[in-house]
């Protein structure tokens, strides 16, 4: 009988070449959506992610009565309402896969007067939601969760918010983002401090759009971020950049596969998201950064990768939040390397769409990889793996492709149960790789 799901298989490749542009950036993409619901007039974007993700966000933009849809030329169109002035959505907000949608949108509703209850699917109906709601409960809003502070959650929106000065327990610009955004509609400074710099799109884009953002620099690598509230944010025009995290699939493809030569163009560069490349050029990859230019407020170049011989090295955990979503990938590039490689201060990758460090540790192990799994590290013993697993996707799309590109250069295949999770962020993955050269097919699981 077929199965509900469909799967992929990932055979040996031989060489990857060819000039490809990455889908859009996920983090920019929701954010410029948010912004521009919360922006006077039009707000234009070129290079969204239409990913089933970001789609969730522009759906609940909708229903919180700004109006975002897409054009025939491909860009998108935002008509916002206004700091302030988003209105109570007539139904639930089913966010689907997406953390950060719903944690962006928890920051909006809970300084708007109004009620939201926001779902999610069976993976993101697990990860911890408290995070963003201790920092949100202290601006006025209330909540009603399940046990464990978990989806679905009730915003009741505060009708007159109070000004905080947040210290971030977890680095995460999620939280980040949501205090920030929640801080837009209340009177007063709203303050975050983050002891380890995350991504700063939101910091970003806020000042492109017109608010007040300061950021200084603290003692010991940290930041204290302060935004203005109830700023007149004015529509714009953003163009997203590619997603380096997108963008790390084929690079670590080529890196891994003999005589690839590649060119990603357009990829976000954005200081705070790069450190897979700080690590790959650590460990002998021959990655070059060429035409770097600015885009929307964001750095972009394009990237000439070429299959290379790498070697283990230690990734220490301060890293961690410049790449946090490429260890599923970085792990695949350290079971080919020479020696052993090092990753420290992994602690987070537990509550990503999956228990990520799990995960990579489940399906490396099932491909014939030795490795050391602890509460937030691993270390991956490299050589040439034989591959031939089949690997659970676990409704995590780095899990789904960081296995793809496993198989692109295992002796045998490497196969993932579930293609539909790439939807989340990648749609058109299989394609763009195959373009290149790799070989990846359909299956029946
Ligand atoms: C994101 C922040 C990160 C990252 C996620 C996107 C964002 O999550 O893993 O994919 O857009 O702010 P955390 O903030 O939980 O670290």
């Amino acid at each position: 009988m077929p199965s509900e799901k469909t799967g992929l298989q990932s055979s040996p490749a031989s060489a990857l070449t060819g000039t490809v542009s990455v889908p859009g950036d996920n983090s920019i993409s929701h954010r410029a959506l948010i912004l521009g619901a919360l922006g006077v007039g039009e707000t234009r974007i070129s290079g969204l992610l239409e990913s089933e993700d970001v789609l969730a966000t522009a759906a609940a933009m909708n229903a919180l009565g700004a109006t975002a849809s897409r054009n025939a030329d491909g860009d998108w169109q935002v008509f916002g309402r206004g700091v302030g002035g988003l209105s109570e959505p007539s139904g639930v907000l089913d966010m689907g896969n997406s953390g950060t949608a719903v944690r962006l949108l928890m920051g909006v509703t809970a300084t708007h007067p109004l009620k939201a209850t926001f779902t999610g699917d069976a993976s993101l109906s697990k990860r911890p939601m408290e995070r963003v709601m201790t920092p949100l409960r202290q601006m006025g809003a209330q909540f009603t969760a399940r046990d464990g502070g978990c989806l679905p959650v009730t915003v009741s929106g505060a009708t007159a918010p109070i000004p905080i000065s947040y210290e971030l327990p977890v680095a995460s610009a999620q939280v980040k983002t949501a205090v920030l955004l929640a801080g837009l509609n209340r009177p007063g400074q709203t303050t975050v401090i983050e002891p380890q710099p995350t991504r700063d799109h939101s910091e970003r884009m806020l000042g492109f759009f017109g608010a007040k953002v300061t950021v200084e620099e603290m003692p010991g690598g940290g930041r204290r971020i302060t935004l203005d509230g109830q700023p007149e944010l004015s529509g714009h025009d953003v163009t997203v950049p590619g997603d380096f995290s997108s963008a790390a699939f084929p690079m670590v493809a080529a890196l891994l596969t003999p005589g690839s030569k590649i060119t990603l163009t357009g990829v976000g560069m954005n200081p705070l998201r790069t450190g897979l490349l700080d690590t790959l050029l650590e460990m002998g990859a021959a990655i070059a950064v060429e035409n770097p230019r600015n885009v929307s407020g964001e750095p972009v170049a394009d990237l000439v990768v070429e299959h290379s011989a790498l070697t283990g090295i230690t990734v220490p955990a301060s890293r961690a939040p410049s790449m946090i979503d490429e260890y599923p990938v970085l792990a695949v590039a350290a079971a080919f390397a020479e020696g052993e490689t090092r990753m420290q201060g992994l602690g987070e990758l537990r509550v990503k769409e999956s228990d990520r460090l799990a995960a990579i540790a489940t399906g490396l192990t099932a491909s014939g990889i030795a490795l050391t799994e602890t509460e937030d590290s691993l270390t991956i013993q490299g050589g040439r793996p034989p591959g031939g697993a089949m690997v659970e996707a676990q409704l995590d799309h780095r899990i789904a492709m960081a296995f793809l590109v496993l198989g692109t250069a295992t002796a045998g295949p490497v196969s993932i149960d579930d293609a539909a999770t790439m939807e989340s962020s990648f749609p058109d993955f299989a394609a763009l790789m195959n373009g290149l050269g790799a070989n990846i097919k359909g299956i029946e699981t």
